[in-house]
């Protein structure tokens, strides 16, 4: 049976949780929006069409901001057609998604939904096919008080509120040929240069994402985030990184190790935006916005990718049902965000309802969690402080893509009240004993101690199951002079939390 001894120390400090680790994301794709948080003939729909059982489950995720309004979509949208009377509002065609968008819902009552589910709005602008003006007026519109001709007419629009956004998407993946209105890294640069220089001459505290690669399996990743921030550096804050992972082939072991692949990703982003920032001679540091992650089949979305010779309202689309083994490799996923803690300051979990999502609806009947809802939940339930960074001992085992890897992986958070441990056991067929040296943390006691795992590891929760993977307390988990034991059944993922004894400054 595997082994894995893991030492805290309350010295190793990364950094600080950021609260907005844990934000999400909601695109106008598929039945995210439309028949997904909205659908105002539901049972639980309040006046403004939203789904209130939607809004609770939202509020029990724990996701703290929300990218908004996409995605691929943003690269079509036209902002000024979601805002006014409803009825006055024009359909669109959405080529991103080959679908029709009814424009029902727009910024001021998506703001209306996010207060209901205390969350912050990170919103996009169409750098593709617009240009500076369009996020000019928008961000009048969004932000300004009021005594312009724009703040008054969110102010008209029954939106008495500047909405007050700070973190600002300067469009969307515009390396990708999916793109509408995709640039190379050269033009991208430098119009998100003066996109940027221009949203901070109207307010200088704006938080600005600049597009990375839309992966690390691009060719041109690397390349295009030196390129693009050689322009743009003196007036970003943030670059983009998404990535997304699946089970190919069914090696379940490479899979599994996913979060390596993050750790990777992450790192090469870093040492390439610090490289563009030394040879400025500046002393600005760029973070990372992880604004899309989560396990994706799209190669699946791929192959099954039709002509679509109709355009219709929300379709079903990524309609992804998530295994207790994805849930697994997004618990490590958010391991690996939190470790980088220093560098990543804001991630997206990408997406919130429906779409390739935590969270599922079917119109006019219920709404339920998916496996990957529960890493996610208790994860942002539970983080809290700052991160230590552990020093693990495990065995490896032997994975196709990456070679050696690490059977067990850790990341644990500290506040004044609390320590909590996040665990995974990446081994196929054995539980891991695991022990943690707590002493330096000073911990008094186990509070909580679950974990998220199922004797069948592609066990799902669907409309007809919507309980059969949920999270269990895990019974093996005890504290005995400051050494934390608990037992990892394979492919888990586990939290533990325990009471701190507050002296860990
Ligand atoms: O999240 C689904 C899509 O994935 C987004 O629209 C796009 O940015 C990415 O390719």
């Amino acid at each position: 049976m595997p082994r894995a001894h893991i030492e805290l120390d309350k010295r190793a400090v990364i950094a600080p949780v950021h609260r907005r680790t844990f934000g999400s994301f909601v695109e106008h794709l598929g039945r995210c929006v439309y028949d997904g948080l909205y659908e105002p003939g539901h049972p639980s729909a309040n006046e403004d069409g939203f789904r209130m059982d939607v809004v609770a489950l939202v509020k029990e995720l724990g996701s703290t901001t929300i990218r908004y309004p996409g995605g691929n979509f943003v690269s079509g949208f036209r902002w000024e057609d979601s805002i006014g009377p409803r009825e006055k509002r024009p359909v669109r065609r959405d080529l991103a998604w080959h679908s029709l968008e009814s424009n029902q819902v727009g910024l001021d009552e998506f703001a209306r939904w996010l207060k209901l589910t205390d969350s912050e709005l990170m919103l996009a602008v169409n750098v593709a096919t617009r240009g500076i003006l369009p996020a000019l007026d928008l961000l009048e519109y969004a932000n300004h008080p009021g005594g312009t001709a724009l703040s008054d007419l969110r102010i008209a629009n029954g939106s008495p509120e500047p909405h007050n956004v700070r973190m600002w998407c300067l469009g969307n993946e515009m390396d990708g040929s999916w793109q509408t209105g995709f640039m190379t890294a050269d033009d991208y640069g430098k119009i998100a240069a003066r996109t940027a220089a221009a949203m901070k001459m109207a307010d200088k505290d704006l938080e600005l994402v600049v597009c990375g690669s839309s992966g690390s399996a691009i060719p041109t990743f690397g390349d295009w985030e030196r390129t693009v921030l050689e322009h743009s550096y003196d007036y970003v804050d943030y670059m983009s990184c998404h990535a997304y992972y699946q089970e190919l082939d069914g090696d379940l072991g490479s899979f599994l190790a996913s979060a390596i692949d993050m750790d990777y990703f992450i790192d090469t982003v870093v040492a390439t935006a610090d490289h563009v920032g030394y040879k400025k001679r500046s002393s600005k540091k760029i973070n990372i916005s992880f604004d899309e992650w989560n396990v994706w089949y799209l190669k699946e979305h791929q192959e099954s990718q039709k002509t679509y010779d109709e355009w219709i309202y929300a379709p079903r689309q990524l309609e992804d049902v998530y295994t207790a083994a994805d849930a697994v490799v997004v618990g490590n996923m958010l391991m690996t965000l939190l470790k980088h803690s220093d560098r990543v300051t804001s991630a997206s979990l990408a997406q919130l309802v429906n779409v390739i999502a935590p969270i599922m609806t079917e119109p006019g009947g219920p709404a339920w969690r998916q496996t990957t809802f529960y890493p996610f939940s208790i994860t942002s339930r539970l983080a809290s402080g700052e991160v230590i960074r552990p020093v693990i001992q495990t065995a490896k085992y032997e994975t196709a893509k990456y070679g050696p890897v690490s059977v067990v992986d850790s990341v644990a958070t500290v506040d004044d009240d609390q320590v909590a441990v996040f665990l995974v056991n990446r081994d196929l067929d054995e539980p891991a004993d695991v022990t943690v040296d707590l002493r330096s943390l000073g911990s008094s006691r186990i509070t909580e101690a679950v974990t998220v795992s199922d004797a069948d590891v592609r066990a799902t929760n669907t409309i007809t199951h919507q309980t059969r993977v949920t999270p269990w307390l895990n019974t093996s988990a005890a504290l005995c002079d400051g050494v934390l034991s608990i037992r990892l059944p394979p492919v888990s993922w586990s939290a533990v939390a325990l009471r701190s004894r507050g002296d860990h400054q």
